[in-house]
């Protein structure tokens, strides 16, 4: 059984737990005001809210409902756009009423939520940040011009909020209805079941779903599934005698948020803007990008720079590897049957530190990678590489670390010629495929480029 709230109602259901929310929210519980456009997670037209509790707080995060199981939605506050209405509009409806920010219609509903989110997160409340929020939202209608002029005037009509006092602020002021401030009380009452791991019997992993519902989707209805995303001990970030850990399901999201992440770079925001959409970051988690296995996994590659660890669990029985041996071939993982990703773990940078992402897509934004690469270097005060790692995707059958072009760096003194020796040292590391992403010369040129890029961001002074 299922228990979870939907807007104002509490539900119960014993249907399959992987079956797609969007279609228990249309179907099942008739309301059609989320919308169902490319269930792939891209156009954002089924974007609905998911609220946790966490103590006296409720968060609430953007998701696609195309790609979530059911099963992801125990013990949560499920809000659809019908579960934003007041009497008359909210601020939020009003004010893409006001600036035209609808016409046919379709997408609007994913808009309004995804900036009902915006109002609701704890992030600051700039028009930047308006933008991010609906990034993953596709409109084919208004040419956006309008739907960012709604954002502005939310971003006005934000002014003053009372961060303390989020949702009260926001009940008062008319953007969300009343009984949000019930939720967390009535959530109290709501049991959280252990997610049982142990794989006597077949069973499917399932993380945030954002690659399981897209490539295998027809498949998840009838299989057992283990929601490892409810898990909460295998959420967070953490450090402990000085690494870095990671637990599998936390979200790319919240490793955007992180402070420990984001002392890697000044840049850290960047690189994971790069990443998907919100929506998509909101589910997405770590495991799922590492088991995936894709050769172009965004956080595969940025992890292997940092030469970090995977943990294993076999029913209580953990191994631990590096992660660059966990990578075999295309698809192949040191994983056996069963297993699952407990966390990842790295050495938290004690020297100078330098470390930088690259990506380069199709379009800039809200694609996956032709090729990605990151690099993590720590040197003494004199210049000297005490510690190297590089890694590139789209360039092997696996996300690559690049061993021999990091231990060339490293007892070496950083200099132009050192850098760019080790840009062909690299070439002689990568044996990239020709595909709908580029061809092969393509591929290496961009590796290439790309370190330069890393080498430019890091030592602007040696390398220009
Ligand atoms: C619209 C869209 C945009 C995307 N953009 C990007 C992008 O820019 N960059 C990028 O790298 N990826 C991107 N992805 C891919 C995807 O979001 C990531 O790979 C994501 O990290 C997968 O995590 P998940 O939790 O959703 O995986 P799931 O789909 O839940 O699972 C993926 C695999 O991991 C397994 N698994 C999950 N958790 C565990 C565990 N704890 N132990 C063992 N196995 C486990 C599952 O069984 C499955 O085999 C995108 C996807 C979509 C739909
Ligand atoms: S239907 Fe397009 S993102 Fe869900
Ligand atoms: S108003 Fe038609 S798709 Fe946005």
């Amino acid at each position: 059984m299922i228990k979870f709230i939907l807007n104002n109602d509490a539900i119960e259901t014993d249907l399959p737990s992987g079956m797609v929310l969007a279609d228990f929210i249309r179907y099942k519980e008739c309301l059609t005001g989320t919308k169902l456009g490319c269930r792939e997670g891209d156009c954002g037209a089924c974007t609905i809210l998911v609220g946790t509790r966490v103590g006296s707080e409720m968060i609430y995060e953007s998701v696609t409902s195309c790609l979530t199981p059911l099963g992801n939605a125990e013990n949560k506050h499920i809000v659809t756009v019908e579960g934003v209405n007041i009497t008359g509009l909210n601020k939020i409806q009003a004010a893409m009423t006001n600036e035209g920010g609808t016409q046919c219609g379709f997408c609007t509903p994913g808009f309004i939520v995804s900036l009902c989110g915006f109002a609701l997160s704890k992030g600051s409340k700039n028009q930047e940040e308006a933008i991010l929020a609906i990034a993953g939202n596709i409109c084919r209608c208004t040419g956006y011009k309008s739907i960012e002029r709604a954002a502005e005037q939310i971003v006005k009509d934000l002014e003053g909020l009372d961060s303390n006092n989020r949702l009260n602020w926001l009940v008062e002021q008319d953007f969300l209805p009343n009984y949000f401030l019930e939720i967390n009380d009535r959530l109290k009452n709501y049991e959280l079941k252990e997610v049982d791991l142990s794989t006597e019997k077949p069973k499917v992993f399932v993380g945030g779903g954002t690659d399981l519902y897209v490539q295998r989707p027809g498949e998840m209805l009838p299989v057992e599934i283990v929601h490892t995303a409810q898990r909460l001990d295998l959420r967070g970030i953490w450090k402990a005698s000085g690494r870095c850990h990671i637990g599998a399901s936390t979200s790319t999201e919240a490793l955007k948020q992180s402070e420990l992440i984001q002392s890697l770079s000044p840049n850290s925001d960047h690189f994971f803007n790069l990443i998907s959409s919100l929506q998509i970051r909101n589910m997405a988690t770590v495991a799922g990008n590492l088991v995936n296995a894709s050769p172009i996994g965004d956080l595969s590659v940025f992890l292997l720079a940092l030469d970090s660890n995977i943990v294993l669990n076999d029913n209580g029985a953990l191994r631990e590897l590096p992660l660059k041996d966990f990578f075999q071939g295309y698809k192949t993982l040191d994983k056996r049957e069963g297993e699952f990703v407990q966390e990842v773990n790295f050495e938290l940078p004690r020297a100078r530190h330098y470390f930088n992402f690259e990506k380069v897509c199709k379009r800039t934004y809200l694609d996956i990678a032709s090729v990605n690469t990151a690099i993590n270097i720590e040197c003494n005060n004199h210049g000297k590489v005490l510690k190297a790692g590089l890694s590139a995707g789209g360039v092997a059958p696996v996300p690559k670390y690049l061993a021999k072009t990091s231990a060339f760096l490293v007892g070496k003194q950083i200099s132009q010629e050192l850098l760019e020796a080790s840009l062909d040292l690299a070439q002689t590391e990568v044996s990239p495929i020709s595909d709908v992403r580029g061809s092969v010369e393509y591929k290496r040129l961009l590796l290439r480029q790309l370190m330069k890029a890393h080498y430019q961001v890091l030592f602007p002074d040696l390398y220009y």
